[in-house]
């Protein structure tokens, strides 16, 4: 199997398998000299590890990660820097049943059709175990970003749980880390907790979005062809287990909308130019602007439920099928540190892209 790996100059290639005995991220193009321990790594991996909540998986993974090479007291000497981590609480069992069938809408029919081989513990490489290895890359990347771009920040929080939306009046990025939602609205967390509850009691899963806001970002990454900042930020997300829409800015909004009401307008100050409004999500011919970086994905709802489902067995007979095991009833819940994790990665390939063709040149403007 091909395609594991993600980058052009900051790259990295995942490995591994949700039971197998590890898993982890080779990283390579990393710039020497960067602080960074296992410690930095940890506190992402802490914010994605299933088991923090009762709105997650009850899976104890520890998650815990270890540099094996690239690293010399404490910061990084521009080598691949390996990242394993354990697999310590793998239930082969729980998949007993589903080891024949396929899951109504998982990834096992298109595995089994493509690879004509089944590892049905997890669904293996299509397992959702594979992010932790992106979030542990994606702490190297943030290590860079903080060395590169001390002022950029990238927060991840969720904007909709099925038909409960985020008010945009309530926004509090500090409360983000205070619920199991990754919520940045407190007075909302009792009705998403009810609704969740509901969900799982009707032993039924439920859909999500997510919004990613970079801010500080510079202006001037990204290309205006083949290496859009926006589209490898599109495909960065998609490429997210259960993702299945993506926008920038207004996205599919926009067709709603007339050319004057879209028109982000600009303005001379002292400063430099002053955009009047965020439409196009800090992108504009696929460049940055240096406005807020805008990225929104839907995740659909998990798929493993407990609630029968008609389907198919390997020996194509139709079948009824209950999928037990230990799943999230939202895995948009933890999809958010994952999409903090790739916007990162994208974010700091593009500033290694543009040091490399313009040196970090900026056109000058009055
Ligand atoms: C953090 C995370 C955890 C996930 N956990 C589960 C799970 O426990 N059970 C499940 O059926 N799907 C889970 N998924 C979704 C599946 O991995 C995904 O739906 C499957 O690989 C099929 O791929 P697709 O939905 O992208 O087409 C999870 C996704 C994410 C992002």
């Amino acid at each position: 199997m091909s395609f594991n790996t993600f980058g052009r100059i900051f790259t990295f290639t995942t490995w591994g398998e949700s039971h197998g005995p590890a898993l982890g991220a080779t990283v390579d193009g990393c710039p020497p000299g960067v602080a960074l321990d296992e410690a930095f790594i940890q506190q992402f991996l802490d914010r994605r590890r299933p088991g923090t909540s009762k709105f997650t998986t009850q899976r104890q993974e520890p998650d815990q990660v270890r540099i094996l090479s690239g690293t010399f007291e404490g910061r990084t000497t521009g080598t691949p820097i390996q990242l394993m981590i354990e697999n310590t609480d793998q239930r082969s069992k729980d998949y007993g049943e589903i080891a024949q069938a396929f899951r109504p809408g998982h990834a096992d029919i298109a595995y089994h059709l493509k690879y004509g081989i089944r590892d049905y513990r997890g669904g293996g490489r299509s397992s959702a175990r594979e992010t932790a290895a992106r979030v542990a890359a994606g702490g190297v990347a943030q290590a860079v970003l903080r060395d590169l771009v001390p002022d950029l920040r990238i927060t991840g929080y969720m904007c909709q749980m099925g038909n409960l939306h985020l008010d945009p009046a309530n926004f509090d990025a500090s409360q983000i880390g205070q619920n199991p939602f990754f919520l940045p609205d407190a007075s909302a967390v009792p009705a998403w907790e009810d609704y969740l509850n509901a969900i799982r009691k009707d032993q039924n899963s439920v859909g999500a979005a997510i919004e990613v806001l970079i801010q500080n970002c510079p202006p001037g990454l990204g290309a205006p062809v083949y290496a859009k900042l926006d589209t490898d930020l599109a495909a960065a997300m998609m490429s997210i287990n259960a993702v299945k829409g993506v926008e920038i800015g207004e996205g599919m909004a926009a067709a709603a909308l007339t050319g004057t009401e879209n028109a982000d307008e600009i303005r001379m100050t002292p400063d430099g130019p002053e955009f009047l409004s965020n439409h196009a999500g800090g992108i504009l011919g696929g460049i940055s602007t240096g406005q807020d970086i805008v990225v929104r994905f839907s995740v659909k709802p998990t798929s493993s439920i407990l609630t029968p489902r008609r389907t198919i067995n390997q020996r194509g007979e139709e079948i009824e099928l209950i999928t037990k095991g230990r799943h999230d009833p939202c895995v948009g819940i933890r999809a958010v540190p994952i999409a903090e994790a790739m916007a990162a990665c994208v974010i700091l390939d593009h500033l290694l892209l543009d040091r490399a063709q313009t040196g970090g040149v900026r056109g000058r403007i009055g």
